[in-house]
């Protein structure tokens, strides 16, 4: 191959992969609104193969194979919000593979999405390559093939495929009156992230956040009993808590104060750096959620910020979920339980 642009020419040397992009990681998903506008207007397939999926805005679709077995489909894939190509592939990697473990299935096989400008080094698209096989490997998952178009932006992901036993999917709206919710990974990346590409923090927390598969809270949850599941990403805890209230007919109690944030999240979260999709998220949720009048500013605009690659959210009963805690360890918490429907689907106290 051809040696471009260490003499001027090609691609620009030490470009920061942050600095290509306008918004990044889950936060670049089209608002939650907008998207629900689409889908209700399109003539959905409906199959009787085909359970989850649109309807249940569950993270992953599930098609029956008629044997007993089910395929468990999802794709994710965004701009970067590291500069460091390996670290992003992985990131990308984990949070694609995160719709599996939110399902309860083992994620199988996958393929790759990229887009890359033609201003980077080759060297750079290998190396998202790499580190996206790495976490693959780690979840047991091969990476057999994928796409690659040329754009402004580089853009990467998965689209992962489990086959699973029909009766051990999880779904997100199955939760139960009296259970607990938990949730495994700290809150604020978005609010991390903005304030990382501003210059304003290494966020160093944050990235090993988002690097860790969900793969270890799957499997220790699959031996207890998960009445509902799904992944925290780019519509916030509250979205996300919203859509298993919702689907599940109950309401979702969430108290602040058991909620584990990255330690810099609230100042810097005080300070400005919010992520747009904590607007849109907010346009969309904001009479869906109820706040106890003392929740200050700073924790609605933390919980209504998109997370990357963010923790497992289990609605689960209360003797399984402190045995889940027992055995995960931090930073898993119980952050709140499930009610009986009430005229909020969620409810933030202090
Ligand atoms: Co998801
Ligand atoms: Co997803």
């Amino acid at each position: 191959m051809k040696e471009m642009g260490k003499d001027g020419g090609g691609y620009m040397a030490d470009v920061r992969l942050t600095e290509l992009v306008r918004s990044s990681g889950c936060n670049a998903k089209l608002p939650p609104g907008d998207l629900h506008d689409v889908l209700g207007s399109l003539p959905l397939a409906s199959d009787p193969r085909l359970f989850g999926g649109y309807e249940k805005s569950d993270d992953a679709c599930v098609y029956d194979l008629g044997d007993g077995r089910v395929l468990i489909e999802t794709v994710d894939f965004f701009p970067p919000m590291v500069d460091d190509p390996f670290t992003f592939g992985e990131i990308a990697a984990a949070n694609a593979l995160s719709d599996i473990y939110a399902m309860g299935g083992s994620p199988d096989v996958a393929l790759s999405l990229m887009c890359f400008p033609s201003c980077l080094d080759l060297s750079v698209m290998r190396s998202i390559m790499l580190g996206a096989m790495e976490k693959a490997k780690e979840a047991g998952c091969v990476i057999a093939g994928g796409h690659t178009i040329s754009d402004r932006e580089p853009k990467f992901g998965l689209s992962v495929t489990a086959i699973e036993n029909k009766d051990s999917v999880w779904t997100n709206s199955g939760a139960m009156e009296g259970d607990c919710l938990v949730l495994t990974k700290r809150l604020g990346v978005g609010v991390m992230m903005t304030a990382h590409k501003g210059g304003e923090t290494e966020a160093t927390d944050a990235i090993e956040s988002m690097r860790i598969l969900n793969k270890r809270a799957r499997d220790i949850a699959r031996g207890l009993t998960v009445h509902a599941a799904t992944d925290v990403t780019g519509f916030s805890l509250l979205g996300h808590a919203y859509e298993m209230a919702d689907g599940s007919d109950a309401t979702a109690c969430i108290s602040l104060s058991s909620l584990s944030f990255f330690p810099e999240a609230p100042e810097l979260a005080r300070f400005g750096f919010l992520p747009e999709g904590r607007y849109t998220n907010e346009d969309y949720l904001c009479d869906k959620v109820m706040f106890a009048p003392q929740v200050e500013k700073v924790y609605k605009d933390l919980l209504f910020s998109p997370e990357t690659s963010g923790g497992l959210l289990l609605a689960m009963p209360e003797k399984d979920a402190a045995l889940f805690i027992d055995e995960f360890g931090e930073p898993a918490r119980v952050i709140g339980h499930i009610e009986r429907k009430s005229g909020s689907r969620v409810i933030v106290s202090c």
